[in-house]
């Protein structure tokens, strides 16, 4: 049976595979995405050549790292695709992420690609949204009114996200609230709603963004899901 760790290079490996000579790629966040990044500098060494589009400085110092060429989203028309985790999955390929902090940039980069492909192993796979608190970036500016604003709508209780008893700072400089939905019935709703509070710069509801999703599992089998 393969660990956790060993189905994120599983997939990571079959992933590097569709990124071909000449493409624009955005690479994602977290650790699944670093196996990717240390699969596609492998291939970088034996020849290949792409561009890629980080979604964090994280990733762009693990890509230059790897010898991988970056560029910036504004050096760039559109993608051509990009590689990216989840916190959680659904049936339909809605997903939540932010678990590392980096919603924002991995938003912009999934909307300007033609194709976002979701790496996970099959512990991220649910059949409603909701467990995996929802990350949501504001401005550090009043973040306690956006709080009271979720407590009063809501009933929840956001938790200020913090990195060594201080609060995290995005790569953008904002902060983060960790939201307790517990379930979310309706996420393009919530999205919505949510965006339109003032003070928050976006959420982690990728909403028919995802058009592919790669999931491992223990025996060391992978399954496709399509849009
Ligand atoms: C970072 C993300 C990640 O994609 C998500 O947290 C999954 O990470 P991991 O591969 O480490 O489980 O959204 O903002």
């Amino acid at each position: 049976m393969l660990t956790q760790d060993e189905i994120k290079q599983l997939v990571a490996k079959q992933a590097a595979e569709l990124v071909q000579n000449n493409m624009t790629v955005g690479i994602g966040s977290g650790t699944t995405i670093y196996y990717l990044i240390r699969e596609l500098g492998k291939r970088v060494k034996k020849g290949l050549f792409f561009r890629a589009i980080p979604t964090s400085k994280k990733t762009a110092a693990l890509a230059a790292a790897e010898n991988i060429p970056l560029a910036e989203l504004n050096a760039v028309d559109s993608i051509d695709l990009t590689i990216d985790g989840a916190d959680e999955i659904d049936g339909s390929l809605q997903l939540i992420k932010g678990g590392g902090g980096a919603l924002l940039q991995e938003k912009m980069v999934a909307a300007a690609s033609r194709e976002l492909l979701i790496l996970a192993d099959y512990s991220k796979l649910v059949q409603h949204l909701g467990k995996f608190p929802l990350p949501l970036e504001v401005i550090p500016f009043g973040w306690k009114q956006v709080q009271k604003n979720l407590r009063e709508t809501y009933q929840i209780e956001a938790a200020l996200r913090l990195q060594d008893d201080q609060p995290f700072i995005s790569d953008h400089g904002h902060y983060i609230l960790d939201c307790p939905f517990d379930r979310i019935d309706n996420p393009d709703i919530l999205s919505y709603d949510l965006n339109a509070i003032p003070g928050v710069v976006d959420n982690g509801l990728f909403i028919n963004m995802a058009d592919m999703a790669l999931i491992g599992y223990p025996d060391g089998k992978t399954e496709t899901m399509n849009k």
